[in-house]
């Protein structure tokens, strides 16, 4: 592993590796556990659950700790799926752009006239109307780029072995962060700046840090990461910036996720939050697991966000680990399972509790999609509203566990 000492960041973030010193108010109270959103909506119309004493929707119920977040899609954020956006608004505190930041999406062509920001412009603007906390996902995937981003002018794949070709991958990757986190230096507050970048092997005795089937990892090794981060905080030096990976509740993988982080640490590099995306199924993680891994996490001095959250029912999903999009088709079949609304809400109780018992680490909850009909994995019913975005038992559940968790103070 080379990490190359870097002095951009040492001033502000390394005498603050909380990544807590951020000038925003509205963020840090906000990351604070404290909601700042003037007027929150106690009538929600697909619960028609009239609001008395204890609160009925989830950012009412985890109020004092932490904001709960959802992924939205580009009808919502255009407005045409008006029941989503009511319960985007009415249930949640801040949004992630599920597809809308994705290097396809925002940079589909080389050069600078290659950048497309309508999606974006309008995902940042949603979340600006609504007063809510706005995520950016994500900049440095192996996913979702187009194939240009790795070939030359003529189609020629980069190679780690030739300097020109390396310098013009960085070149291309330094332009993209700044670009566009500068578009929304201000406005968008939390951002995934490197996406799944660890080795997913679930052996302790596999001894690759990081995945290497990813073009990043091939061409550019770890100085990806190292850079990408540098050029995030010079591009918005209030932002926070999160290091973004799933199943990291599992040893190896986790174990990998805590060297690489306090690699970067050590060389200074602005690190700020862990994003742990908590791709679930009804048995996996279990709350030992989670517990362990969570605890295990916390050593890193880091905030953690939980930024995917949903629980995939079906059948064969209770097999599968893992959340690259490669996998979706063999964890999707059977069905989903016998009594998989009960299951849901024991798993969603489950998880909450031990989330709650982190509530001084845990900064920020996302569901990844608004109901079962638009999640991406929405064979396996994973979310706490069903396709007509009608709340599950999962959804009174999770409300349930905020109310009752021990030494409460809402
Ligand atoms: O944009 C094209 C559209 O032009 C085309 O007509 C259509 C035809 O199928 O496909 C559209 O692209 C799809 C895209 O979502 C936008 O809807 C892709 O095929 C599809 O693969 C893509 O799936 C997304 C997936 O990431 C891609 O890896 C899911 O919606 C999204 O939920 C999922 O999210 C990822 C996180 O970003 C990172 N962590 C894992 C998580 C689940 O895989």
């Amino acid at each position: 592993m080379i990490l190359r000492k870097t002095v951009v960041t040492e001033a502000k973030v390394g005498s603050d590796p909380t990544g807590r010193g951020v000038r925003n108010r509205e963020v840090r109270l906000l990351l604070a556990g404290c909601s700042v959103l003037a007027g929150a909506t106690l009538f929600f119309s697909g619960c028609a659950t009239r609001e008395t004493a204890a609160p009925t929707t989830l950012k009412d119920a985890f109020r004092k700790d932490f904001p709960i977040g959802v992924a939205i899609n580009q009808r919502q954020f255009t407005g045409q799926d008006t029941n989503g956006v009511a319960i985007i608004v009415a249930q949640f505190d801040s949004i992630s752009p599920e597809n809308a930041l994705k290097w396809d999406s925002v940079h589909p062509r080389p050069g600078t006239n290659g950048y497309n920001f309508a999606a974006a412009d309008a995902y940042v603007a949603f979340g600006e109307k609504h007063h809510m906390l706005i995520v950016g996902h994500t900049l440095a995937w192996h996913n979702q780029t187009p194939r240009w981003v790795f070939q030359d002018a003529n189609g020629r794949p980069l190679q780690r072995t030739n300097a020109a070709d390396r310098a013009l991958l960085l070149q291309r990757l330094h332009d993209h962060i700044q670009t566009v986190v500068g578009r929304y230096r201000g406005r968008i507050q939390i951002w995934d700046v490197v996406n799944e970048a660890l080795n997913d092997g679930g052996s302790l005795s596999d001894t690759n840090l990081l995945r290497q089937r990813s073009p990043w990892v091939r061409i550019l090794g770890d100085e990806f990461i190292v850079k990408a981060f540098e050029w995030a905080h010079e591009a918005d030096p209030d932002a926070i910036l999160r290091y973004n990976d799933y199943s990291i509740e599992n040893e190896p993988k986790r174990k990998r996720l805590i060297a690489l982080i306090k690699m970067l640490q050590a060389e200074h590099v602005p690190v700020m939050a862990i994003g742990s995306q908590t791709h679930a199924n009804l048995t996996w993680p279990s709350a030992e697991l989670e517990d362990a891994a969570l605890t295990d996490i916390e050593q890193l001095g880091l905030p953690i966000h939980i930024t995917e959250l949903d629980v995939n029912a079906s059948q064969a999903g209770q097999r599968s680990q893992s959340a690259d999009v490669s996998q979706n088709v063999p964890a999707g079949g059977g069905g989903v399972a016998d009594l998989a609304n009960q299951k849901l809400a024991g798993q969603y109780g489950s998880l909450f509790r031990v989330f709650l018992k982190h509530r001084k680490n845990i900064k920020l909850v996302t569901f990844w999609g608004v109901t079962d009909r638009d999640s991406w994995r929405s064979f396996g019913k994973p979310l706490l509203f069903d396709g007509e975005g009608k709340p599950k038992e999962c959804f009174q559940a999770v409300i349930r566990t905020a109310l009752n968790a021990p030494g409460k103070l809402n």
